[in-house]
């Protein structure tokens, strides 16, 4: 059975993990956050959302473009939260303005879109308060593009994850297939490489790596290695601060 760490006295601190699409991070944050007994926030989650609410409102143009004057007056009043779902493990599930939209969320139809939503300055300004808000009490895991560089750029902990885009696009072309979805191999590989592609070059916090992030390579490492890695990271970091504010 897995031990969870004893951190009851421990200083909270918030961990930032940023990486591409489907290169693992979630899994690691999600499971991290369990074994400290922090929460989880899922920041992509929270872009689906939107590109979710943009789509079923029809704010999406003929050429594929954003309908900014559509969207942007809804964004300040729309409620993005988390709740656990009882009988699933804790699983956390997104709430749209109150409804649970994870089975919606992770459609390929918002895979597809939700770039062009990421890369609107207004969307991410709010998105990055409430993200903000999530982690005022500390004792948050939270992972992104953009959240040891714009999110909590004083996070104690940073973490970037790589890992190579055939590897990231197997990983998701199984998840959709294993949830049924009928769908190519070389389909998701062109979703992930055009996703890359917007969100490096975005003018606005492009995915890139803090500067004080620690880097994991995904790929070159086993799931459980990755954890064991993480969580003695996570406690030595914690030890340290403990030290410094003994004195
Ligand atoms: O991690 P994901 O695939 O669920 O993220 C969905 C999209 O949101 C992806 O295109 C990148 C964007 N995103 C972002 O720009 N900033 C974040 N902090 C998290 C996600």
């Amino acid at each position: 059975m897995q031990q969870n760490l004893e951190i009851t006295d421990a200083p909270k601190i918030v961990v930032a993990i940023d990486g591409f699409s489907s290169s693992g991070k979630s899994t690691m944050a999600r499971e991290l956050a369990k074994r400290v007994g922090y929460i989880y926030i899922d920041s992509g989650a929270m872009y689906r959302a939107v590109a979710l609410y943009a789509l079923r409102h029809d704010m999406f143009k003929e050429d594929n473009t954003v309908d900014l004057e559509a969207l942007l007056p809804h964004i300040p009043e729309l409620s993005i939260s988390f709740q656990k779902k009882a009988g699933e493990d804790g699983v956390q599930h997104t709430l749209l303005n109150g409804v649970d939209v994870e089975d919606e969320i992770r459609d390929l139809e918002v895979s597809n879109r939700v770039s062009l939503i990421a890369e609107i300055p207004q969307v991410r300004q709010r998105m990055v308060e409430l993200q903000q808000e999530f982690g005022k009490q500390k004792g948050i895991v939270m992972d992104g593009r953009d959240i040891g560089t714009t999110v909590f750029p004083n996070a104690e902990l940073k973490i970037f994850v790589s890992a190579g885009l055939h590897e990231r696009a197997r990983r998701r072309w199984r998840e959709l297939t294993q949830k049924g979805m009928d769908i190519r191999f070389e389909e998701v590989l062109a979703n992930l490489a055009e996703r890359d592609k917007i969100d490096t070059t975005r003018k606005v916090s492009p995915l890139k790596k803090a500067p004080d992030a620690i880097e994991l390579d995904n790929d070159a490492v086993t799931h459980e290695e990755q954890m064991e890695w993480l969580l003695k990271l996570f406690q030595e970091t914690t030890e340290n601060i403990e030290n410094e504010s003994r004195g």
